[in-house]
This record gives structure tokens, sequence and C-alpha cells, in this order.
């Protein structure tokens, strides 16, 4: 029997008191909506639509596999609603549906997958993925009845009797295709919520004596929805488990995995150790065998091997093998370093790209900078890049060795193997193997204590 995915992800997200849409609210770096999507994948749909609402359509669209369709809801005014929109899509197909939720980002794609195999087995109608909570507040409830489901009752529409109930919908449904047309046309909207509630449709299985079964899910936390900030964050907490869990029987070693924030599209190699305090963000990729952390942040970067990396940030940029970064050192946007290159405590880069073996070691600016290999450059160095309307490059070439406190006035080079004296203001290139050097001579005045005291 082929299957149609139906994923309802048009809703506004009221609870979540945001000008966002919902399902683009972020788990662990990744819109939640993307996480179902990657799940549905596996029940390798015949068809795929998408109900998106009209600020969501484009950024849930942009989501949807290649062969899906997006259909949009133009006002949220509830699940039944929102299914109804997807049918005109659907008429010409007579599988099962399975009915999605944008906002359960934690269901897994094995749970889908034994959801449909149970609804094949008993050849039911509809099968309903429930879950048994101990706080089932905010959930519609399963009301059993003819060793079936009877209906589903809406928290704020449940009698005190109902509200006692702990297996709740988790909003996960298979339904026969042709029997769900029907039964959508039924539906009305008399609730507390003045709400198509798609959830009536079980009812109306029932009473045409359809089978309705439940499929309980092994554990209830897949099934969460997210519905507030609060659900939110308990969401982003149980999929970070995940996500370390995956990493560690990978072969990465995390110190303190409840204190180390990882994004689902990070990679990280092997023997990798990760300390406490760390975020590691966007796609980035960690080779195998480096140190990273405590307390550092690594933003859509790559990071080589055996790179050391502690109580710093790097963003949008590149670290070979053997790099050793901080502690304390912000590696903006666009920095570059070759293999073994140490850019240590208190320094700053932006733009630069410093070639293997080189070391920025101590209180440094290298901004808009090309620098060679084994270059040193001395504490205090800055590159002077910005002249109040435009950003200008220093040059270094393989070699040179930058004195300390020297202050490079860009556009300027400094040539292969040059030196610059400490405490110079470089405005004028300087040639290969030559010297550059802008300081007053130093003068000695002899006896100036004896002068002082005496006030001779
Ligand atoms: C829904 C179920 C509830 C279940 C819960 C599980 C109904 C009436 N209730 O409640 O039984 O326990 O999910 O999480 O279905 N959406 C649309 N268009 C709309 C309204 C919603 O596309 O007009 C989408 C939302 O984006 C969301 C999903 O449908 O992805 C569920 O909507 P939501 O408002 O979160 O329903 P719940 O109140 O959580
Ligand atoms: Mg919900």
């Amino acid at each position: 029997m082929d299957i149609a995915i139906v994923l309802l992800a048009a809703g506004q997200g009221t609870r979540m008191k945001s000008e966002q849409p919902k399902v683009l609210h972020q788990v662990c770096g990744r819109p939640m909506v993307e996480y179902i999507i990657d799940a549905a994948a596996e029940l390798k749909p015949k068809k795929f639509v998408a109900v998106v609402s009209p600020a969501s359509a484009e950024q849930v669209g942009a989501a949807l596999p290649r062969s899906s369709q997006a259909v949009v809801q133009k006002e949220a005014l509830g699940t039944g609603d929102a299914v109804r929109c997807a049918l005109p899509l659907l008429n010409d197909f007579d599988g099962t549906i399975v009915i999605l939720c944008g906002d359960t980002p934690l269901v897994t794609g094995a749970t889908l997958v034994n959801l449909v195999k149970k609804h094949k087995e008993r050849a039911a109608a509809a099968t309903v993925l429930t879950a048994k909570v101990d706080d089932a507040t905010g959930y519609g409830r399963i009301i059993r009845g003819d060793g079936g489901v009877k209906r589903i009752v809406e928290h704020r529409d449940a009698t005190e009797m109902e509200l006692h109930i702990r297996e709740v919908n988790t909003g996960t449904y298979c339904f026969d295709a042709a029997k769900l047309t029907a039964a959508l046309q039924e539906i009305t909207p008399a609730n507390s919520q003045k709400e198509y509630y798609l959830t009536d449709v079980i009812g109306i299985f029932f009473d045409h004596r359809e089978k309705v079964i439940p499929f309980q899910v092994a554990d209830s936390l897949e099934t969460m929805g997210v519905n507030s900030r609060a659900q939110l964050a308990d969401a982003e907490m149980i999929m970070q488990e995940r996500i370390n869990l995956e990493h560690m029987a990978n072969g990465v070693t995390m110190i303190h995995p409840a204190l180390t924030y990882v994004d689902a599209g990070v990679r990280i190699g092997t023997d990798t150790v990760i300390h406490p305090n760390t975020f590691i963000n966007g796609s980035t990729v960690i080779g195998s065998g480096c140190l990273v952390g405590p307390s550092t942040r690594i933003v859509e970067s790559t990071v080589g091997n055996g790179c050391e990396i502690t109580f710093s940030v790097v963003r949008e940029s590149k670290l070979a093998d053997g790099a050793i970064v901080g502690p304390f050192a912000n590696v903006r946007p666009g920095t570059k370093v070759g293999a073994k290159v140490k850019i240590g405590s208190f320094v700053e880069t932006k733009k630069a790209v410093i070639g293997a073996g080189s070391k920025v070691p101590h209180l440094a600016y290298i901004g808009d900078a090309q620098i060679g290999s084994d270059v040193n450059i001395g504490a205090g160095t800055i590159t002077c890049n910005f002249d109040s309307t435009t950003k200008h490059q220093t040059t270094i070439g393989n070699g040179a060795f930058i004195g300390s406190d020297t202050i490079l006035v860009a556009p300027v080079k400094v040539g292969k193997r040059a030196y610059t004296g400490a405490g110079s203001t470089i405005t004028k290139d300087v040639p290969d193997d030559s010297l550059g050097i802008e300081r007053a001579d130093q003068r000695v005045i002899k006896n100036w204590r004896k002068r002082e005291e005496t006030g001779a």
C-alpha cells in the first residue's frame, strides 16, 4: 500500500508568543520541522504534502524534499482544516495517509515505520500514535472503547474525569485516504477553540464502525509537542542528549555531556575530547584527536586533526591540522590558518590567511592580512586595516619576524625573512631580508637619580 505524508506546519503557534512561525523555531540549531521531514523520509512516501502558513511557506518549502508539494492554509482554522487543504493534491491517491505535525521534532523514523507496520497488519481504517505521559496538560486524551479508540477529546474540551486520562494523542496518525476524505466533510468547529479539529475524525470513524486502533510509542519523550518556550527548551535538552550520545558512540569523548552543546549538523572525528561549556554550532566539522574547550564556541567552521582550542570563539573560519587557538582568542569570520599555526591569548583575527607554522602567540589584532609560513608575530602587533572609510591589506612574507608592538599601517607589505623593530609604526613596505625600524634613538641621561635628589 502506498504512503502519502501530510505534514501540518501552518499553525500560528500562539503560545510561543513569537513573530516567527512555530515550526521554524530551532532545536539544536535546526528548524524543528526539518527533523520530522527527515523522519518521514524513512517511510519512502509516494507523495509528500506540507501544509504551510503564508508566513512559513518559503522557509518550510525550502526544507522539503524535492518531490514534495506545499499548500498554503490561508488562515489557521485548525488541524482538520489544515488536512482538508492538502486533499486536493491527493485526490488521485488511494493508499495510507500519514499525518505528521511540524511541532513534534523528536519523533523518530523507526517509530513511524512501526506505526505504519501496525496499521497495515491490523488492516485498520485509522491508527493513532499515542503516548502514556505523566503530565498530559495540553494534549488530546485518548478515550478507548470496543478494543480500539472511540474518541479523542482535547484538553480544553475534556471533562474532569477525562482530564485524568494519561494516554494522549501525539498528533501522528495513519488513515485510509478515502475514509479520511469523507470524514473530514463532517467535522464542525463546535468546540471551545472554534477550530476544525482533525481529532474529531476519530469519533466519526468510530460512529461509522470503522476500525481505529491505538499504537502506543515505546518512549513517550519522542512524541512531545512543542507549543511553548518551556517545551522548546525541553525538546532541546532531549535532542542534545541524543546528539551527544551519537557522537560518544562514534568515539568522541565528552567530559560532561550535559554541558556540551552540539548542533544537529556537526561532525566530529574520533578521539576528540570536548570539555564542558562548549558550543559547536551550524555545520562545523572537527577532525580527530582534537582538544576542544572548556568554554569555547565554534560556529560554521572547519577544524583539522589534532587541533587544540580552549576558552575561545571561532566563527566561519578554517583551521588546518595541529593548529592551536587560545586561551582567550577571538577568531572571526574569514580566518584561514595553516598547519600548526598558533593563535594565542588575547589575539583577534579577521579575514586573515596565516601560513603553516606561523605564530601569533599573544595580544594582537590581525585583520585583512595575508601572512606567509613560519612568521613570528610579536606581542602587541596590530594591523591598522581601516582608515575610517576603507579596509586595507597587510601582506607579510614567509619567515618574517614582526617585533613586539609593531603597528602595521595598511596597505603595507613586509617581505620574506624581513624584520620589523619592536615598537615601530610601519607605514612603508619592508623589502625581503630587510629590517624596518621606526623609532627615535634612545637617550641615556647618566646620574639622573642624583640630579633629581639634589635638584641640580
Ligand atoms: C494537537 C492535537 C492534540 C494532540 C497534540 C499533540 C488537534 C485538535 N489536537 O494539539 O490532540 O495531543 O496536537 O502534540 O489536532 N496546524 C496547522 N493548521 C492549523 C492548526 C495547526 O497546520 O490551523 C499545525 C501546527 O503547525 C502543528 C500541528 O498542526 O504543527 C498541531 O497543531 P497545534 O496547534 O500545535 O495543536 P495542539 O494544540 O498541540
Ligand atoms: Mg502542538
